[in-house]
């Protein structure tokens, strides 16, 4: 039998998780002076960009884009390697990943709280980083899918199928959210208008929250779950349905941003049946990671890392509770226009993400 050294890259790994503690602070931080402002709103009076309208979107970006989109890729490099048993296709792709994703995330920072910006949520930043973005993306995907043809280990485990969901629907998302006319160096107009610009934004905004806040992790936990509590997924056949259910029944969840908006009623239902459908799919998903520690709970009393996990999933579960409830039209009309949204998000956000 042949015997092959080969080494896992972990300086990579440092690299995407110093990014996320760095940017997960000034991400924290950004929010903790947006939170000042509401007990004392004159506190930036007359500094444009110290104002709330501005840094609000440094905050989501910062948080969204820099901390979990960092956890992610140290995430994904991390797990992806021991899973294929193969190092990153390329080391260059890796770095050229890492600080292209750092620049972006430096021009957020310098254009956003200077007035910059599409106006869309999430999608805020303007013309020339929608194409790094896509640019990075791609060495991204092209990175993990050169990994994944030169794996030593047949089998394709489940967290990858959900790493593979993550990069083709981000980027699909991302490029038809994205498509504009530029009109100067940092101006452009994007090419839908009216209710159709406000449905694609929302299809993107929503699968943003599914595909860049919830499929990655959801790789995370099938690969750290079991590993910290050596036992295997409680059921196989379960990681396939909810996988393919919750793709599916995702993408069409969108309008349950616009209820009571001038979208076409039979469109709002729609997205209101998609939602509450979800339920299924993310509670799926939820079971199958905390039934995974059958037998083994006394772990968590001592494995940082099953600690951190219990917490998360218990996180997405209640997020994923509250998404369907808040998508019914009439508990909608009482939350939206509210701090219960912003409540939800950070369940989300903090619990399952952080
Ligand atoms: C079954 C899953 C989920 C459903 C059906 C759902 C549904 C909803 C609904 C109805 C809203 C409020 C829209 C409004 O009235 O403005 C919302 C907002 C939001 N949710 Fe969820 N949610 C789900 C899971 C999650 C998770 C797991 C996260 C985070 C990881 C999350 C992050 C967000 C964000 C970022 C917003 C936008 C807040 C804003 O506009 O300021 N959601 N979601």
């Amino acid at each position: 039998m042949e015997v092959q050294q080969f080494y896992y890259d972990n300086k990579i790994v440092k690299k995407f998780v110093y990014a996320t503690i760095l940017w997960g602070v000034v991400g924290t931080l950004v929010g903790l002076l947006l939170a000042f402002m509401f007990i004392f709103p004159n506190l930036t009076d007359g500094i444009s960009w110290l104002s709330f309208g501005r840094l609000r979107p440094l905050h989501t970006n910062a948080v969204i884009f820099a901390f979990v989109g960092n956890a992610t890729f140290a995430g994904i490099y991390y797990s992806s390697q021991r899973l294929l048993k193969a190092r990153m296709f390329s080391d260059a792709l890796s770095n050229i990943n890492f600080w292209g994703w750092q620049l972006i995330i430096v021009g957020a920072a310098l254009t956003l709280p200077f007035g910059f910006t599409t106006s869309k949520e999430y999608a805020e930043l303007e013309w020339p980083f929608d194409i790094a973005i896509a640019a990075i993306w791609v060495v991204f995907g092209w990175n993990l899918i050169g990994t994944i043809l030169k794996r030593r280990q047949r089998h394709l485990y489940v967290a990858l199928w959900f790493y593979l969901a993550t990069f083709i629907t981000v980027a699909v998302l991302h490029i038809f959210n994205s498509l504009e006319l530029p009109v100067s160096a940092l101006k452009s107009y994007s090419v839908y208008a009216g209710v159709q610009d406000a449905l694609v934004q929302w299809w993107y905004g929503h699968n943003a929250v599914a595909f860049f806040l919830t499929t990655p992790f959801l790789g995370l936990m099938y690969y750290f779950v079991p590993k910290a509590a050596n036992r295997p997924v409680y059921s196989y056949r379960l990681s396939i349905v909810h996988f393919w259910s919750l793709i599916f029944i995702y993408i069409w969840a969108g309008p349950h941003h616009l209820l009571y908006t001038a979208l076409p009623e039979w469109a709002q239902n729609l997205g209101v049946a998609f939602s509450v459908m979800l339920i299924m799919p993310s509670w799926g998903g939820m079971i199958n990671g905390l039934l995974t520690l059958r037998g083994a709970w006394d772990k968590v009393r001592t494995d940082p890392v099953l600690k951190f996990m219990v917490v998360a999933i218990t996180g997405y579960g209640m997020a994923t509770f509250e998404g369907p409830m808040l998508s019914l039209k009439n508990v909608n009309a009482i939350g939206h226009f509210t701090d219960w949204i912003i409540g939800h998000v950070h369940v989300g956000a903090l619990a399952w993400n952080g």
